[in-house]
């Protein structure tokens, strides 16, 4: 099984940005806990970050061209601006868990809305960067019951 981890804007700033919100632990130590998730289930894991909203579309498409069996996606600030990564993740009809970080219920009004969420099998908020590891088991879990 390959699972593709993608996140959207300044998740690369993790143990920089907004530590009371996002916490202290770098991007590298999502990747590495990502890896090492990947590693005790047997599934292969690519993670992938990128600022850029039709770079992550293009992503998307590339993971049905390339075997991917699930997608773990923190969409970032896109989550609630952007019905090009819906459609996308439509289009592609992968598994997808929408993760987020922080506890996205208990903050602004304006990050209540996830257009993405409507396509994605699952949601994960408000665990910290262990979103990521839950995330990975569920796919996991599902693609061994199908
Ligand atoms: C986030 C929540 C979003 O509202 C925000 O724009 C982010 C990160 C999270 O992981 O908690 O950049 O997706």
């Amino acid at each position: 099984m390959k699972i593709l981890v993608i996140n959207g804007p300044n998740i690369n700033m993790l143990g920089i940005r907004e530590k009371h919100i996002y916490g202290s632990e770098n991007y590298d130590t999502l990747v590495e806990l990502c890896k090492e998730t990947g590693k005790k289930l047997g599934v292969e894991i690519e993670c992938w970050q990128s600022n850029h909203e039709g770079d992550i579309v293009d992503k998307i498409q590339w993971a049905y061209f390339n075997g991917v069996d699930g997608i773990v996606i923190n969409p970032a600030a896109y989550t609630h601006t952007s019905v090009a990564l819906l459609d996308a993740v439509k289009a592609v009809s992968i598994p997808t868990v929408e993760v987020h970080i922080s506890k996205v219920k208990e903050r602004e009004d304006f990050r209540q809305v996830s257009y993405i969420r409507a396509a994605c099998v699952k949601t994960i908020s408000g665990q910290g960067i262990k979103g990521y590891e839950t995330a990975i088991k569920y796919l996991a879990e599902e693609e061994y019951k199908r």
